[in-house]
């Protein structure tokens, strides 16, 4: 099937524009062309469509964590191969989900420039070679990482890009679903490709990028500190985060994803906190939080008494772009103290690609659901506000989620 954005790029490089052509040089004509070719590469799509058409091989993570372990290094030419098969069916999948955009949005510059990094993504990743020998799966890491390094604004981007563009469509569930789908895929080939790349290591105590005895609290300890140290940078002030509950809990988990989804919350309950105790900022209360631990799941509760969501915005802090940054017009809030930390181009070391474009919640809700788990809000409006992250343990009672 041939998308629209296709369809306009294959008619605009098959059909002159005689007057645009008459006033350019030779030199001109011909990058013309080069992009031109660049460009009909980019969108010859034939192989993206077969890759697309082949469903992802997920996998458990107790896979992952129980996998064999070869002395001769085979379960990481494995490992290589198994990816150097998946990685383009999935990149397919987002490749085919960019073109069945609407036209308005696909056709954002930033939207289409993430469109083709996918497409170039998928190109280099089926242009390498069958992986037969520990040679080709160095090589191999080494393109891994290359590409984890350079797509990482990969959601900034989509939010610059549809922040604007999908304004301007009714169909608000349809963005949201590719989004969810657009951030979730990305976090499983983002999570197979570190494992991959953190097997060599043998790191004690993980098994790639499994935390074998993974400690909530700890990694709590250490995003409250780090967003207590944001909080402070732009504010002056930052409520303490008192834990309790299961505090010796322990057991294997992907740190990853619940360091970004913590970090999310704890920046929020923070801001919440500041801004509604703008007149009394030297007794701002703890945020509290609270880990349950049992043989099917695990749940962090994360309680502030920053006044709560108010009701009419209850229904929309789990959409995309909602947001509330810089509304409050208050001296005592620095002009837009949030806005600085929400100011994707801040150079500060609080500086931070997310803030104020309203995904934190959205995306986190959706990587919680992606690991089998659950984001839910309770919202006691006048006093505070209770997030519920719930996860499924990956070798607990019930099964598992899969990568
Ligand atoms: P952002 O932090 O960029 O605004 P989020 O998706 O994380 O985006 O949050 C969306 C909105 O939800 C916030 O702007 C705020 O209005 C509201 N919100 C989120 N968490 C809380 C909280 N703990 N207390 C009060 N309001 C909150
Ligand atoms: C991403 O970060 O968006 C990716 O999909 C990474 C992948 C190309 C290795």
């Amino acid at each position: 099937m041939t998308s629209k954005l296709t369809r306009i790029l294959v008619q605009t490089s098959t059909v002159p524009n005689a007057i645009y052509l008459q006033s350019r040089t030779k030199s001109d004509h011909l990058k013309t062309n080069e992009r031109t070719k660049s460009m009909s590469s980019y969108y010859n799509q034939s192989a993206i469509d077969s890759a697309a058409k082949k469903a992802s091989v997920r996998l458990v993570p107790t896979t992952m964590l129980y996998a064999g372990k070869s002395t001769d290094g085979l379960h990481i030419l494995r490992s290589a191969q198994y990816l150097h098969k998946e990685l383009p069916v999935r990149i397919a999948h987002r490749v085919v989900a960019f073109r069945n955009l609407p036209f308005i949005v696909g056709c954002n510059p930033t939207i289409i420039s993430v469109h083709e990094m996918y497409i170039k993504a998928f190109q280099m990743l089926t242009e390498f070679p069958e992986i037969k020998n520990f040679e080709d799966e160095a090589r191999y890491c080494r393109l891994l990482r290359k590409l984890l390094d350079d797509y990482r604004d990969v959601v900034t981007m989509l939010a610059e890009g549809f922040k604007e563009s999908s304004k301007h469509i009714e169909d608000k569930a349809m963005i949201k679903t590719f989004i969810d789908r657009t951030l979730t895929s990305r976090l499983g080939i983002r999570m197979l490709a570190e494992h991959h790349l953190a097997i060599h290591d043998d790191k004690p105590g993980f098994k790639g990028i499994i935390c074998v005895n993974f400690q909530p609290r700890k990694l709590i300890e250490r995003r409250a500190d780090f967003a207590r140290g944001l909080c402070e940078y732009k504010y002056g002030k930052a409520p303490n985060v008192k834990v309790n509950g299961h505090l010796n809990a322990t057991f294997p988990y992907i740190a990853q994803p619940i360091d970004y989804i913590l970090g999310e919350l704890l920046k929020n309950g923070m801001r919440a906190t500041v801004e509604s105790h703008l007149d009394n900022p030297n007794s701002l209360p703890d945020i509290v939080v609270t880990i349950a631990n049992n043989d099917v799941d695990f749940i962090i509760r994360i309680s502030d008494r920053g006044g709560g969501i108010p009701h009419e915005h209850s229904s929309k802090v789990f959409e995309y772009h909602f947001t509330t940054s810089g509304s409050v017009v208050d001296e005592r809030v620095d002009g837009g103290l949030f806005g600085e930390v929400m100011n994707p181009s801040s150079k500060g070391p609080a500086a931070g690609p997310m803030h104020g474009f309203g995904f934190g919640l959205p995306a986190s809700k959706a990587y919680a659901e992606y690991l089998g788990g659950k984001l839910s809000i309770e919202s006691m409006q006048g006093i505070g506000t209770d997030v519920y992250l719930r996860l499924s343990h990956i070798d607990g009672k019930c099964e598992s989620f899969r990568i």
